[in-house]
């Protein structure tokens, strides 16, 4: 059974940008999604209306507890219609961000109903040079006016589309990052693995530090004696050493990344060891004092698979020596899956 969408059409449609000027997240689509949750009543309420500010109560549960949590997945040009990447993994994330943030579940059916009703309506917006999408943003928040800490028992889950280029700007060059020592994303039983809004505010200050510093992104380390690598800013982190892919295990406090699964998956089929385990910053500097760092990169669905040359903390510093090639031929192979121009094996694209 498919969800009930009511469609309101905008009345002002606005002019599409051209391909190449797309960056990041700046630009939104003419629509947007929403169905509401009331507790003893469930999902009612979907629909498609003209993009624009939502009206929230200022005493809504989100503007002062945080209860928000987010998807981030992408929709591709496929044929003469277009294909979402793994909307199913999203759905499940979404799902147990949700439970671990005392939200209900979006069911599969009314996320999968509500991105498609919504792509079909701003198809035009789809852009199709390499390296662009159509960037799905799905999100789910808290809107009972209600000061009380407790579960919220009125939620409103939103889609909103972005047609993007790639997510750094700039000429691509391996980025830099810098190791954070002393602050923490997550710890051990927190929300960390959970794609809690409250994790990105929580990145914030370092990553301004690390911009300040001149580098791209910080490397986070384990909130219990910052030894083992967890994650960069918006991405998970993956290296090359001696010819085995290593990457750092979910242990509950690093993001499920949807791209990470797909690369651990791509570069076990094309015969590399991956090995998810924990990752010392100890062994990467060793390998880099060795020369068997062979290469860093990170991934994640807005910025793909994006190379590190760098990582520095203190007077210490990281430089990677290898040439990139196995990131990039998982970049190229991802890419070319998502763009049909490489045979779906794993039945990753979904036609909407
Ligand atoms: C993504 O890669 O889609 C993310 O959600 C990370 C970020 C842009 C917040």
């Amino acid at each position: 059974m498919s969800t009930a969408i009511s469609v309101q059409r905008t009345r002002n449609p606005r002019p599409r940008p051209k391909d190449d000027e797309l960056a990041f997240g700046k630009l939104f689509t003419d629509h947007m999604f929403l169905a509401q949750w009331d507790e003893g009543k469930g999902w009612h309420d979907a629909r498609v209306v003209p993009y624009g500010p939502i009206s929230l109560d200022p005493a809504a549960c989100c503007l002062h507890y945080g209860q928000e949590a987010f998807e981030g997945m992408k929709a591709f040009k496929s044929g003469s219609g277009m294909a979402l990447f793994r909307p199913r993994a999203h759905v499940a994330r979404l799902a147990r961000t949700a439970k671990r943030l005392c939200m209900p579940e979006v069911p599969e059916e009314l996320f999968v109903d509500g991105v498609k009703a919504l792509l079909r309506e701003d198809a035009a917006w789809l852009p199709s040079a390499a390296g662009t999408s159509l960037y799905v943003r799905p999100f789910i928040f808290a809107t009972e006016p209600f000061l009380g800490v407790r579960p919220a028992k009125q939620v409103l889950f939103a889609v909103i589309l972005s047609p993007v280029g790639g997510y750094f700007s700039g000429p691509a060059r391996p980025l830099r990052l810098w190791v954070e020592q002393e602050r923490s994303r997550a710890a051990k039983g927190g929300i960390g693995e959970a794609k809690a809004a409250a994790n990105y505010v929580a990145s914030l200050l370092a990553a301004e530090d690390a911009k300040h510093r001149g580098f791209d992104q910080v490397l986070w380390l384990d909130g219990a004696e910052h030894r083992y690598v967890e994650e960069v800013g918006t991405m998970n982190f993956f290296a090359r050493i001696g010819g085995k892919l290593v990457t750092p295990a979910l242990e509950g406090s690093i993001l499920p990344g949807v791209t990470r699964d797909c690369v651990i998956r791509l570069a076990r089929d094309e015969g590399v060891q991956v090995e998810e385990r924990r990752v010392a910053l100890s062994e990467l500097a060793a390998a880099g004092k060795a020369g068997t760092l062979e290469e860093v990169f990170g991934t994640g669905t807005a910025s793909l698979v994006a190379p590190i040359g760098e990582l520095a903390w203190g007077s210490d510093q990281i430089r990677v020596s290898g040439t990139g090639a196995l990131g990039e031929k998982l970049r190229t192979t991802l890419a070319g899956i998502q763009r049909g121009e490489v045979a779906d094996r794993y039945g990753w694209l979904e036609k909407v």
